[in-house]
């Protein structure tokens, strides 16, 4: 790359200043002049952030929505035709069981709809790599079996739990942040996934950089249970879906028993 650059350069400034007007020269040097564009510009831009900086920064620009200088994880948290079917379903799979579970949310976010949901469960811990987010979350909802941390769940230690909650987390990650995060759910029982998709048959699961986007501009979407992921689960359950022509795709939840 460095290398490259440097035979750019070379082109670029010496074909210029020595005004060799060949026409091969002249077709090389706009090559040339294109490519210094792209190897200085194009290629800076596509390298990926950390995963930390991207998500803040969503939150500090309100690239998701929401009035300035406020957390806002964007309309699928706060669209009540999406938010109250799946409260809903949460509600009767978190009342069905006789001793209360332990729930990790993992990319909690600003937390509209895991505050609905605290009071069902022994223990409900919410987990979000946005610090300044985390603060707020902290100060603003206040429960006794409730605990916040901030956390990057594709290389920090998770917390035990019964049930791990994945909202619309998985969809912003690369591959190999998604493969990091499966690695460490071993210990749940129960994994709840909600994945915005694209709508009737697509290529599962091409990979993005970690981000405000999603894989539905590329017409792909993530299936846990095939490559390069290959999750191995005792049970699937769909337990809620959404889609409508205002929100391209389909918002779909789905219930993995692991063991
Ligand atoms: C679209 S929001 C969804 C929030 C929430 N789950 C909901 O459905 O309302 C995605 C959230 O995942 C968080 N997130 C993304 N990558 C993460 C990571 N590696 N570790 C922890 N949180 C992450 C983001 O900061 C953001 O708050």
């Amino acid at each position: 790359m460095f290398l490259g650059a440097k035979k750019v350069f070379f082109n670029l400034f010496f074909i210029s200043e020595n005004k060799i007007t060949t026409p091969d020269n002249l077709f090389l040097d706009i090559i040339c002049r294109f490519e210094f564009i792209n190897v200085m510009f194009m290629n800076k831009a596509k390298k990926p952030w950390p995963t930390k900086d991207a998500m803040e920064q969503v939150y500090e620009m309100n690239l998701w929505g929401g009035h300035p200088s406020s957390f806002y994880s964007g309309m699928g948290s706060h669209d009540p035709k999406i938010t109250i079917p799946y409260i809903t379903a949460l509600t009767t799979f978190l009342t069905s069981f006789k001793d209360p579970l332990i729930v990790c949310d993992l990319g909690c976010g600003d937390f509209n709809i895991g505050k609905e949901l605290v009071s069902l469960t022994k223990k409900y811990i919410a987990i979000d790599i946005v610090t300044d987010l985390i603060v707020y979350n902290r100060k603003h909802f206040k429960q006794e079996n409730l605990e916040f941390h901030c956390l990057d769940i594709a290389t920090d230690n998770i917390p035990n739990g019964d049930c791990a909650i994945i909202r619309q987390v998985l969809q912003h990650l690369s591959n190999t942040e998604i493969l990091s995060i499966l690695k460490k759910l071993s210990g749940f029982k129960y994994i709840i996934v909600t994945e915005h998709l694209p709508e009737g048959n697509f290529i599962p699961n091409k990979d993005i950089i970690s981000g405000q986007g999603i894989r539905l501009k590329k017409q792909s979407g993530i299936d846990l249970l095939v490559a390069p992921f290959n999750f191995k689960i005792k049970e699937k359950k769909q337990l809620v879906s959404f889609s409508s022509n205002s929100h391209k795709g389909i918002i779909i939840t789905t219930l993995y028993t692991l063991f």
